[in-house]
């Protein structure tokens, strides 16, 4: 389905997120194209989205496939004035935005997976990648960059993801405009983002922890061949998870992916 540049540029005119609102038939990576953009000086809250894209990159060096006409692949981004050390809360503010978004659509379906995966049915339907730019311990700026599966196909991915990857068009049976789900999640981040700035993480971690089935589960994490397994208790200030672990007691994992081991 077309996307409705015009529906687009009109409701997005003066929003904090999403004007400007720079669009792409086709791009490399739309967080390449933020980065160059945030480099030359571009104002937070610039977006740039993408109907496909040929270099689409996910987390931990991954490939993020990026089919033509039916997906959103978006990156925002953000000039924060606070610490460096604080931008794992920004990426985490993305995930509960771009969740609360999908929620609206499919209530009580959408379970975040730390550190940001959204799943629907233990099935991802959206991933976030966020990079910075710092400058001494602040931030100059940070590139978000979402990609959500709304209308692919179970045939449009790979066949090594299909059985863990799926669209929210899969899910409904129905196809969905892609325009309404960006506005909507434009708003949910600028929402989500003055929160985490006026008030700071409190309510993005109560929220987050509201749509995430992990806590009070044993969970595994793995990075590279290393995996660390224990019981998450919790969020950190620092966006991490706790882990209850039978060795060191309680740890915090800064990065990996985590898998639900058993319910319990
Ligand atoms: C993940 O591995 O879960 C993160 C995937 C992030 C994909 C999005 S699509 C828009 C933006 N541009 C990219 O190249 N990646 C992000």
């Amino acid at each position: 389905m077309d996307l409705d540049l015009n529906i687009l540029r009109q409701d997005l005119a003066g929003k904090f997120i999403g004007h400007p609102f720079h669009y792409y038939p086709e791009i490399g990576s739309t967080n390449d194209e933020a980065f160059r953009l945030g480099l030359q000086g571009a104002a937070e809250g610039t977006a740039i989205f993408a109907d496909s894209q040929n270099t689409g990159k996910g987390r931990m060096q991954r490939v993020w496939h990026s089919p033509a006409g039916v997906n959103i692949y978006t990156s925002v981004i953000l000039r924060p004035s606070f610490d460096a050390a604080r931008a794992p809360q920004i990426s985490l503010a993305a995930g509960v935005a771009a969740a609360e978004m999908m929620d609206f659509y499919f209530p009580n379906q959408i379970h975040l997976k730390w550190p940001n995966d959204i799943l629907i049915g233990g099935k991802k339907v959206c991933g976030i990648l966020t990079q910075m730019k710092t400058s001494g311990s602040g931030i100059d700026f940070v590139v978000v960059g979402i990609g959500i599966n709304v209308n692919s196909r179970y045939d449009q991915f790979p066949e090594d993801i299909r059985d863990i990857a799926t669209s929210l068009s899969i899910v409904s049976g129905r196809t969905m405009a892609r325009e309404e789900l960006i506005i909507h999640l434009y708003e949910n981040m600028a929402k989500w983002y003055r929160e985490l700035a006026k008030s700071g993480f409190g309510a993005i971690r109560e929220k987050w922890l509201s749509l995430s089935p992990m806590i009070g589960h044993r969970v595994s994490v793995g990075f590279g061949v290393e995996t660390i397994s224990g019981k998450a208790v919790g969020l950190g200030e620092d966006g991490s998870l706790m882990l209850c672990t039978a060795e060191n007691g309680i740890i915090k994992v800064l990065a990996g992916d985590a898998t639900i081991l058993k319910r319990g």
